[in-house]
């Protein structure tokens, strides 16, 4: 419907911007809107500190998963032995950290108990406020469903985590890049999830009049998160498979644009596709390019559809997001992933995907503008 009749409203590019703050703090949601951005601010904090967790190696220190005692650390220097004798028998200290001293390991264990209490009270403030808001009618049964999703997610996350670090205890030092990746995807929901509930509580959801003439730009918008999506996943599989190391060079790898045999590490050949570090490593730093093509669809439909000034221009921030992403990729990769840059690297990620987000919502639900409504078929502008 993208045809040359679709045309723009005289003046709808200069409409004002959304308040998004005036409408989040003056809404008759305010209680629930600050209290999805608390939890939302904790899910972020501890999707940036579980990279750190990983990238100082101190994801397997504590080796068991205790839901209620787990909350304290060790107090005595007695109960401090005995966890890192609990830890001497694992994999990890068996085959890499045989002359960890004790001093070393309270560094590891202090990082994964953070994440893990900081987890613990995250789920707490989802899920306490949960039931209060619930019993006050603040959120209606009717409108319960996402909220009721969120709750259970943190449930589902933290037998997750359980089970991605369960993985690295077995045999091998290292966590399943699967589960790795799972844990990651599973975190990114909860925070997508907060975040669209949070976008409902400020902007409605009331469907716009001009509905059908947006098809094209929303299937559009959604292809977009899709595809990053997608990217996202292949950094969780390259992260997980430590495969940053496997080249620092960009943009040939072993002095190629494609290097042979990328399809031949493992058999058959598909499963290179998630499994061999180098084939995981070289879809991860091209696919981006897919999301950057994508989000320019995105823009161009935009300014073809004449949406409102804050859609293009966020769209234009997003296309900035993403060649900024692009560029810390690439310097993780020359400098040898050095732990503050890859944290940059995921912590865009982050924001990239609540930008996507945050336009989809908009394509969705914006109001046209008023005197739109009436007028030619070839009116397209839409605005809040
Ligand atoms: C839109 C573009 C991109 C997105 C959304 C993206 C996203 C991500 C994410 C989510 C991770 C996982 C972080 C973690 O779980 O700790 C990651 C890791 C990584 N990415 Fe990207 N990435 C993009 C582009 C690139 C490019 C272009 C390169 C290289 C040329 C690159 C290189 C890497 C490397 C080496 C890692 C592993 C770092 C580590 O071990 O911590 N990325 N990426």
């Amino acid at each position: 419907m993208l045809g040359a009749q679709a045309s723009r409203l005289p003046g709808a590019g200069e409409t004002p911007a959304i308040p998004f703050f005036e409408e989040f703090m003056h809404s008759s949601n305010k209680a629930i809107n600050i209290w999805l951005a608390m939890v939302g601010f904790l899910v972020v904090f501890l999707v940036i500190f579980g990279g750190w967790v990983r990238l100082t190696r101190s994801g397997l220190s504590i080796v068991e998963w205790k839901i209620i005692t787990g909350i304290l650390p060790p107090l005595t220097q007695e109960a401090w032995e005995q966890e890192f004798t609990e830890y001497q028998q694992s994999p990890e200290f068996q085959k890499i950290n045989r002359s960890m001293t004790l001093e070393d390991y309270e560094f590891i264990y202090y990082n994964e108990y953070i994440h893990r209490l900081v987890a613990r009270l995250t789920g707490m403030l989802f899920v306490l406020p949960l039931f209060y808001f619930l019993w006050k009618g603040a959120i209606p049964w009717r409108k319960s469903g996402i909220y009721l999703l969120i709750g259970l997610g943190f449930a589902f996350q933290g037998w997750l985590g359980w089970y991605m670090v369960s993985s690295g205890l077995i045999d091998r030092p290292s966590v399943s890049h699967y589960r790795l990746t799972a844990h990651l995807l599973a975190a990114l929901t909860l925070l997508a999830l907060c975040f669209w509930a949070g976008l409902n509580n400020v902007y409605g959801t009331e469907r716009p009049l001009d509905r059908p003439q947006r098809k094209s730009a929303q299937a559009l918008a959604i292809l977009m998160v899709v595809i990053l999506v997608v990217q996202i996943s292949y950094g969780g599989l390259v992260a997980g498979l430590k495969a940053g190391h496997a080249s620092n060079s960009w943009p040939l790898m072993f002095g190629r644009l494609i290097p042979p045999g990328l399809l031949s590490y493992v058999e058959p050949w598909w499963k290179n596709l998630v499994e061999a570090p180098v084939t995981v490593h070289y879809i991860h730093r091209w696919f981006a390019f897919v999301v950057l093509l994508a989000t320019f669809g995105v823009y161009w439909v935009a300014r073809k559809r004449g949406f409102y000034t804050a859609v293009r221009q966020g769209v234009l921030w997003m296309l900035g997001l993403v060649c900024l992403q692009i560029a810390f990729g690439v310097s993780v990769i020359w400098f040898r992933v050095p732990v503050w840059l890859a944290l940059v690297h995921q912590g865009t990620a982050i924001t990239l995907l609540l930008a996507s987000l945050f336009l989809n919502h908009r394509i969705r639900y914006a109001q046209p503008l008023p005197q739109a409504i009436p007028a030619t078929k070839s009116v397209k502008a839409v605005v809040n």
